[in-house]
């Protein structure tokens, strides 16, 4: 039985800090479980435990604080990959024994998908076979992770476990952001799945149990792919060595612009977020620069304390109806003041 399930999403572009804050919840101690609910190892997650970088991938990052971490049925998984993910989390002394779990109606990433994927000009794939994988499992051509051997130790149905005699709380942990989701976002400029909370309610999980939407955003944009994204100035090379913003999946460097202030509500309003959790905030301050992107124009702000309040201002009585506070975080590793239930 599912007492509640608490949901982490990005509402940029991905790359905004929801490892963060999903390892952030995971500490609470109050989850069962914890939910990858879309995507594949395309994404990349990056966190620090005890002062370590620890990058994840496909793995939900709650398993860094022990618990119970599912691949769930909306994800397309690389077996080999996986496999490595584990290794390379117990090689940073994360105990992962009888505690990842694969949905056994997820799908596969085969080498006929990465090696499609390669030729991908357009768009700007991470290359994983991500694309290939979905489009096979929605022509009814792919591959379930019930059927393969080497997955057979790590399978669950998540119907049996999320609706069985044990109470369960669920960390959902999002991937990419509300900017790549296929059907929202700038199309084809997109991943090949649902990247909001909709995602969700696809693994087994009722809407009426969904209880916290925490939405995560950063105090700029960026982007990977091949569309032209970053105006061409200075500040906005400056911002991308300040913050560090280059893929943790494949080191490409991201595009930076901007924060789009319209395009954040819109996602939060589609979520029906609430919590908002703005992140690296101290990276503008780092720059000296404080703008964002709101109806179109660029705003300009004195000081960091002016900005916040204009965002806070905005977003608060436009998302009224499901927004409930909104912090600005300025710590790579916590969230100051982060309060929940
Ligand atoms: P794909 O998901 O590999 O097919 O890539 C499609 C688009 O989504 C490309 O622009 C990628 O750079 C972007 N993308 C996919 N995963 C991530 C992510 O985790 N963070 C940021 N961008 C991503
Ligand atoms: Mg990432």
């Amino acid at each position: 039985m599912i007492d509640f399930a608490d949901v982490v999403v990005d509402l940029r572009y991905g790359d905004c800090g929801k490892g963060k804050v999903a390892v952030e919840l995971a500490k609470s101690g109050i989850y069962t479980h914890c939910l990858r609910f879309s995507g594949s190892n395309n994404a990349g997650h990056t966190i620090y435990i005890n002062g370590k970088k620890i990058v994840g991938h496909a793995i939900p990052m709650g398993i860094v604080c022990g618990i119970k971490s599912i691949i769930g049925s909306g994800c397309v998984i690389n077996v080999e990959h996986f496999l490595q993910e584990i290794k390379d989390l117990e090689a940073e002394g994360i105990k992962t024994e009888g505690l990842v779990y694969i949905a056994k109606n997820a799908h596969i990433i085969t080498d006929k998908h990465i090696a499609e994927d390669q030729l991908d000009t357009t768009i700007g794939t991470t290359k994983r076979g991500n694309g290939p994988a979905y489009k096979d499992k929605y022509d009814r051509k792919g591959i379930r992770a019930e059927l393969v051997k080497e997955l057979q130790p790590y399978l669950i149905d998540l119907h049996e476990e999320f609706h069985g005699e044990n109470n369960v709380r669920i960390l959902c942990e999002g991937a990419q952001g509300f900017e790549l989701d296929i059907d929202w976002g700038d199309y084809p400029y997109v991943t090949s799945s649902h990247c909001n909370v909709g995602s969700v309610v696809l693994n087994g999980i009722p809407p009426q149990k969904i209880r916290n939407i925490f939405g995560v955003a950063k105090i700029y944009d960026t982007y990977v792919g091949t569309k032209k994204f970053e105006p061409d100035q200075v500040i906005f090379k400056q911002i991308r060595l300040a913050g560090n913003e280059y893929g943790a999946t494949t080191g490409r460097p991201r595009q930076c612009n901007w924060l789009n202030l319209d395009g954040m509500i819109k996602a939060i309003q589609q979520n029906g977020a609430t919590q908002l959790i703005i992140n690296k905030c101290d990276i503008l301050n780092s720059v000296g620069v404080y703008n964002l992107i709101y109806k179109d124009k660029i705003v300009s702000f004195d000081s960091f304390e002016y900005m916040q309040a204009y965002i806070k201002h905005i977003c608060m009585f436009r998302c009224k109806e499901t927004l409930k506070r909104i912090y600005f975080s300025s710590n790579p590793k916590t969230i100051e003041g982060f309060q929940y239930e």
